[in-house]
This record gives structure tokens, sequence and C-alpha cells, in this order.
């Protein structure tokens, strides 16, 4: 079939291997499980075992391949281990997923030392340190995808900002950096930016009608994103149809940043 064929060729991720950290739990979650139903090997990274073996059992259970390893990223040692753990499982990863993140609210003026150290070592080091773990050996293999989740608030000051969003506008440099270094070598490497989306870390906001409500408002489409909004646009920075789409931050927002 002409069609199947032409899909697969622009999007099908077969014989690839993807490491999606936070990949137990909301955007992460719905990325992992659009890259494995496009076909590709999929190993999560995360905390906490029982989210993660859920996930994959889902995964299996509709014949993808897919397995978990737990890891604490928020430390030099913790990426390192599970690093080295997620590429004995199915080989080097072609693909890398940033998603595993953190957003602790406190005021400014109280915001402290330690969560400014938590969000910068989640946010942004580990997304460095994967790259550096991973990066050189896309390039001298001549494929690599890396993608990173950022968030609007990469781009403007909303609820409490604070160290966040710093960690999220260094990540899209870092973007840039890394594919200023490796996109002559066939690794691409891009951010998405979502808006607001109903997921567990957003549980505070997210129980308030009135804050959703308003939210969804300020959207073009008119409703707040959902964890499955994310599944095609990371499927296609993920495959061979991105290949001319580099250092770019696209946002997923329903329109929320042009509004
Ligand atoms: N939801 C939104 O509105 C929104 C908006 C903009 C950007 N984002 C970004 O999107 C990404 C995913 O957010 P989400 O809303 O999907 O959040 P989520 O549902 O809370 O998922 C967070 C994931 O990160 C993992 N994680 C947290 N701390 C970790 C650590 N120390 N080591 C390893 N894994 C850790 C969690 O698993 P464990 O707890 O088991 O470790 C979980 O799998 C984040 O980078 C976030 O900043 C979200």
């Amino acid at each position: 079939m002409i069609t199947q064929t032409y899909l697969s060729e622009l999007f099908s991720l077969d014989g690839r291997v993807a490491l999606v950290t936070g990949g137990s739990s909301g955007i992460g979650r719905a990325i992992a499980g659009a890259l494995a139903r496009a076909g590709a090997s999929v190993v999560i990274v995360a905390r906490k075992e029982a989210e993660l073996a859920a996930t994959v059992d889902e995964l299996t259970a509709d014949g993808c391949r897919a397995a978990w390893v737990s890891g604490d990223l928020s430390t030099r040692e913790g990426v390192r281990a599970a690093a080295d753990e997620a590429a004995r499982t199915f080989g080097e990863p072609d693909i890398l997923v940033n998603c595993a993140g953190v957003n602790l609210r406190p005021p400014m003026g109280e915001l402290g030392e330690d969560v400014w150290d938590t969000t910068m070592a989640l946010n942004l080091e580990a997304p460095f340190l994967l790259g550096q773990r991973f990066g050189p050996g896309m390039a001298e293999r001549g494929f690599g995808r890396i993608i990173h989740i950022t968030s609007q608030q990469a781009h403007r000051a909303f609820v409490r900002s604070g160290a966040y969003g710093v960690s999220k506008g260094a990540l899209e440099s870092l973007a840039r950096s890394q594919a200023e270094a490796w996109s002559p070598h066939g690794v691409t490497c891009n951010t998405l930016v979502p808006g607001f989306v109903m997921t567990p870390l957003n549980t505070q906001l997210s129980s308030d009608p009135e804050k959703v409500a308003a939210l969804a408002a300020r959207t073009l489409i008119g409703r707040n994103g959902l964890a499955e909004d994310f599944a095609g646009a990371a499927v296609f920075l993920a495959g061979p149809a991105s290949a001319y789409v580099t250092g770019q931050s696209i946002f997923v927002d329903g329109g929320f940043s042009v509004h």
C-alpha cells in the first residue's frame, strides 16, 4: 500500500531505541507511549517503581517493546547510573526525550538555595548530562534525536516562575547549543513547549475550576492541554520527517503563547 509505505518513510520509528525521562506520568508517559506505538523500543526512567511498571505493562500489553529503569535524576550519580542501566536494556538510544521535571513555586523572596538547586539539577543539569552521555554516540552513528520539554515559562513570567522559568529558558538555550554541535552529524535537537497541561504536576492549579477555565480562555483552541496532545509532535521530532528541523522551540499550547 502506497499510503502505508509513505507514512512509514516519514514517521516510523521501527528499529530505533528511545529513552524517555519522566516517562511514567503525564506528558512523558504520553510521549513514551507514542514513540513505542510508532515502533521504537522505549526505556522510561523515573523514581517510583509502581508507576514505571504500570506504564510498561500497558505498553507491552499493546505489543510494544518497553522497559523501565528506576533512578533519581536530581543527582549526577543518579543520572549516570540510570543512563548506563537504560543503555544496557535495548542498546544506546537513538532518541532522547528529557521530560522529567519539577515545578516548585515559592514566592521569589522566599526562594531558597535548596529549591534553586533541586530545580536546576533535575530540569537543566540532567538533560545536559544525558546529552553529553548520548549525543556524541548519536553523532558518530549519524542519526539522533534529542527532544527537551520546556515550558511557556521559558518565555514569560507566570505564577511564581522563580527558578523553574530560569531552568526552562536555559534548557532551550542548551537545545540550540546541542543543535549547533551535532546537527551536521544527523542529530537534531529541539524543544516542545507546553502551555498549561492537566497532569499530576499541576494538581494544585488544576483542582481550582475557576483558574482552569481562566487558563483555557487564554488559549486560542479554548481548552487546556492534555498529555496526549504531545504524541504527534513527539513522533514527528523523533523520526525521519523532522530531519531538517533543529534548534527549534515548538509550541504545543493551543495558541496560548500567541493570544
Ligand atoms: N503540566 C504542565 O502544565 C506543564 C507545562 C509546561 C511544562 N511542563 C513540563 O513537562 C514535563 C512533564 O511534566 P508533567 O506535567 O507531565 O509532570 P508529571 O506528570 O508530574 O511527571 C513528572 C515525571 O518526572 C518524574 N520525576 C520527577 N522527579 C524526578 C527525579 N528526581 N528523577 C527522575 N524522575 C523524576 C516523575 O516520576 P517520579 O516522581 O516517579 O520520579 C514523572 O514521571 C516537565 O518537564 C514539566 O516541567 C509541564
